[in-house]
């Protein structure tokens, strides 16, 4: 079974082949962030626009380096949420117009299901049920991945994302969009310890996380260190950028461990699976391996060009959700800024049920 996966929620226009969930045949991304970088975070409308421009030349070079015809396509998926409305709409369009012509199932993908899904491209033993830390630029959530479509949320962001709270403080210090890899290259010559900043605890022993505070904190300590610089003259930042990086990413990814290991304590899971932009950090892999070493647990980290936004965990979960809806999604399938993983499972599970009776 070939999937086609169709990615554009973000500033990332890909497209990708996949055998049988697990096998990459081929795939083509352009990316806008050097366009955003410029204004220091994604132009919703900026992205839009190079979505438009990028899709078909992304489409033509997935299948060339591929070396399939249209025809060898035997399912479109696509995310239709959550990501920036505009965004989304290109890909899904495109599709569309694909499923529509060469009369294929459409597939509905939930980002966060594709990027949990980019580890089954790199490890085939890997099967649910698993525990997954899902940390990119718009989610922190722990994620108890009971079959391929069917997920329980154990843990989620109450505000800010861990990306964006990393993203925002690197932001102020000067350094160029995305900061997220910006801080974590500071932090390896850095003292993790040179600030000691807040973490948000809840007292009802939630796994929740919120990373607003932690944030607020780092951006007032920079404004600070500004104004004093500024009085005594200095035009130089007066503090070691890689020690301020690495105590700001340690405060950030502590509460991401620690809650991970009440989550496997709780859930007696025995793998730890990592998913999202963030997790192509070096200390949250580092605190992660330590993590599944102390509790016997196996560690599955993405390779690095599956962390971020592609379209091979687009396709790759689509071969899951064509198991269950082979009969796909009608031209209506809309796009959602901010679909829940957790309905998209139970509309997934609704339709295999309806399916069935069907038969
Ligand atoms: O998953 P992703 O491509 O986009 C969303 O779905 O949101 O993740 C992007 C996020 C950004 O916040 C970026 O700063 C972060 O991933 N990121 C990193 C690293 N590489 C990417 N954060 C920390 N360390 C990294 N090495
Ligand atoms: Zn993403």
């Amino acid at each position: 079974m070939r999937i086609l996966g169709v990615e554009s929620s973000c500033d990332e226009t890909a497209a990708a082949i996949v055998e049988d969930g697990r096998k990459l045949l081929g795939s083509a991304i352009a990316s806008s962030a050097e366009i955003h970088k410029q204004y220091g975070g994604v132009v919703p409308e900026i992205a839009s626009r190079m979505h438009v421009e990028s899709i078909l030349p992304v489409l033509s070079e997935t299948l060339k380096q591929a070396g399939l015809d249209w025809d060898a396509v035997d399912g479109i998926a696509v995310t239709h949420g959550p990501g920036l409305s505009g965004a989304l709409l290109v890909g899904l369009s495109a599709a569309k117009a694909l499923a529509l012509s060469l009369q294929r199932p459409l597939l509905a993908v939930h980002h966060i299901a594709s990027h949990i899904a980019a580890n089954y491209l790199a490890f085939p033993e890997l099967k649910p049920p698993f525990l997954c830390l899902v940390v990119s630029g718009g989610h922190s959530q722990l994620i108890r991945v009971d079959d391929y479509v069917q997920f329980s949320l154990l843990g989620t962001t109450r505000d800010d994302a861990a990306g964006e709270a990393l993203d925002k403080v690197a932001r102020a210090l000067g350094l160029p969009y995305p900061g997220g890899p910006q801080l974590d290259a500071l932090s390896q010559t850095g003292d993790r310890k040179s600030i000691r900043f807040p973490e948000t605890r809840f007292a009802d022993g939630s796994l929740d996380f919120s990373f607003s505070g932690v944030k607020t904190a780092a951006l007032t300590w920079i404004q600070m260190q500004k104004q004093k610089a500024q009085r005594s003259g200095e035009t130089q930042f007066p503090f070691s950028l890689e020690d301020f990086a690495a105590a700001y990413q340690e405060a950030v990814l502590r509460p991401l461990v620690r809650h991970a290991e009440q989550a496997l304590e709780s859930t007696k899971l025995q793998a730890l699976v990592l998913a999202g932009g963030v997790s192509a950090n070096s200390r949250l892999r580092e605190l992660c391996a330590e993590l599944a070493e102390r509790k016997g647990v196996r560690l599955y980290c993405p390779p690095l060009q599956y962390c971020t936004d592609n379209a091979a965990m687009v396709a790759s979960m689509g071969y899951y959700v064509q198991r269950h809806c082979p009969q796909g999604w009608g031209l209506q399938l809309d796009a959602i800024p901010q679909l829940s993983l957790i309905r998209y499972g139970e509309e997934i599970h609704a339709r295999s049920q309806r399916h069935q009776n069907d038969c």
